[in-house]
C-alpha cells in the first residue's frame, strides 16, 4: 500500500521508486479509475479528498476514467432520487475543477451493459463468507436506511471490481474507507488470472494525504449530513454555513483534531484552501476567537472556489455540451468493455461464441 504527500511529490522522481516516483516517470503506464455514488452535490471534502488528485494525474499524462457510479446508489435506498439532476451537478463539478474531457473519460454504470455482466464471472470468484467480511460495507449495513440488507449491498465491493477491471484500471485513487474493495478488486484480478490465464492488472490504491475533513457540525463531512459545503453553493450560502459551523468556548484558536475537533476541522478547511500548514494558521488567528477564524475560513474557501465557480457557471449555460461530454465517455467506455468482455469469454473457454454452426 502506497501513501503519497505533496512533497514526495516534488520529491527528485528518478530516483523515487514509490508509486508516486513510477507514475511520475512513466504516466502512460497508469490507468486511474475513480468514481462517485450520484447521491447528492459533491463538496469541499470531495474536492481535497480526491477530485483534486484526479486533475493532478491527468495533468501528469495518466489517463483517467471517472465513473458516475448510478447503480451502486441503490444498495443502501430503494430508489435513486433526483438521479438526473445529480447526475448533472457531477458532470459540472468534474468540469468545474479542471476534468478535461479530451484526455479524461467521464462515464456511467447503468450505460455500459458489458461492465456490468462483468460481475457475473467476477461473483464466481469470491466466496460469501468474504463478501460478509468487508468492514466498510458492514459499516454502511449499520447505517443503511433499509430494514434489511439487500444482495447489492451485499455484493457491490465486486461490482466495483467489474468498474475497475472492464478498463484494465490500475491505479485507484482512494480514501481509507475504500481499502478493503480495493482488497476484493485485486482478489478477482489475481483468481481470474490463475484459473483463466493472465488478463487483468492487480490494481494499486494512491491513497489521500490530506486528513479527513470534517463538516459544519465537526462529524465527516458528507453529503447527506447537511453539513457539507457543496462546490457549487454560492458565497453567502458558504459564509451562512461557516457561520452556524460549531466551534467551542475557548477563544484561543489551537490545530488540535482530537481533542478540539470542530475548531481543527475549520483551521483544517483554511489551511487547505490557503496551501498552508494548519498550525502556522491557527497561531495567526490566536486569541482572535471563533469570530475571527470563521471569517478567515469564509474568505478562504470563497476565494479558493471562485475560479471554479465560474466554470462551473459556464458550463451551467451550455446543458447541452454537459450532457454531450457523458454521451461521448459513455461511448468510448462502451468500446472498452465490449473488448474486455469478449476477451473475458474468450479466456473463460468461448463463453457467448453460441452454438457451433
Ligand atoms: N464506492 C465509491 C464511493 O462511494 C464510488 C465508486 C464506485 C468507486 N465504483 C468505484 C470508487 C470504483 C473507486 C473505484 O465513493
Amino acid at each position: 500500500m502506497t501513501t503519497t504527500t505533496c512533497a514526495d511529490a516534488d520529491a527528485d522522481a528518478v530516483q523515487d521508486d514509490t508509486l508516486e516516483g513510477r507514475i511520475r516517470r512513466d504516466p502512460a503506464r497508469f490507468r486511474v479509475l475513480t468514481g462517485d455514488r450520484p447521491t447528492g452535490a459533491l463538496h469541499l471534502g470531495h474536492y481535497f479528498g480526491t477530485l483534486h488528485n484526479r486533475v493532478r494525474l491527468q495533468d501528469l499524462g495518466v489517463e483517467v476514467f471517472v465513473l458516475i457510479a448510478d447503480y451502486q446508489v441503490l444498495t443502501d435506498r430503494d430508489v435513486a432520487e433526483r438521479l438526473t439532476a445529480t447526475m448533472e451537478g457531477l458532470l459540472l463539478d468534474y468540469l468545474a475543477v479542471g476534468v478535461d474531457p479530451e484526455r479524461s473519460v467521464i462515464f456511467n454504470h447503468s450505460a455500459v451493459p458489458a461492465l456490468n455482466q462483468l460481475m457475473l464471472p467476477f461473483l464466481s470468484l469470491v466466496s460469501v463468507a468474504e463478501l460478509g467480511r468487508n468492514p466498510t460495507v458492514k459499516d454502511e449495513i449499520t447505517h443503511s436506511r433499509q430494514a434489511s440488507v439487500s444482495g447489492l449491498m451485499f455484493t457491490y465491493p465486486v461490482h466495483q471490481a467489474a468498474d475497475i477491471l472492464f478498463c484494465k484500471g490500475n491505479l485507484v485513487p482512494v480514501g481509507q474507507d475504500q481499502l478493503p474493495h480495493l482488497e476484493v478488486t485485486r482478489t478477482v484480478a489475481r483468481r481470474f488470472n490463475e484459473r483463466y490465464g493472465p488478463v487483468f492488472p492487480e490494481p494499486d490504491a494512491l491513497l489521500s494525504a490530506v486528513p479527513q475533513l470534517l463538516g459544519t457540525d465537526g462529524t465527516k463531512m458528507s453529503k447527506s449530513r447537511a453539513n457539507s459545503i457543496a462546490l457549487g453553493a454560492g458565497t453567502d450560502e458558504t459564509a451562512r454555513l461557516i457561520k452556524g459551523a460549531t466551534t467551542d468556548a475557548d477563544r484561543h484558536i489551537t490545530y488540535d483534531p482530537e481533542g478540539r475537533p470542530g475548531v481543527s476541522g475549520l483551521v483544517l478547511l483554511a489551511a487547505l484552501c490557503l496551501d498552508r500548514d494548519p498550525h502556522d494558521v491557527a497561531e495567526e488567528i490566536g486569541g482572535g476567537g471563533a469570530a475571527a477564524l470563521k471569517r478567515t475560513v469564509t474568505d478562504a474557501v470563497n476565494t479558493r472556489l471562485a475560479p471554479m465557480r465560474a466554470r462551473r457557471a459556464e458550463y451551467a449555460r451550455d446543458m447541452g455540451y454537459v450532457r454531450s461530454v457523458l454521451r461521448a465517455g459513455n461511448e468510448r467506455a462502451n468500446a472498452i468493455a465490449d473488448a474486455t468482455l469478449t476477451q473475458v469469454r474468450e479466456a473463460m473457454g468461448g463463453l457467448g461464441r453460441g452454438p457451433a454452426s
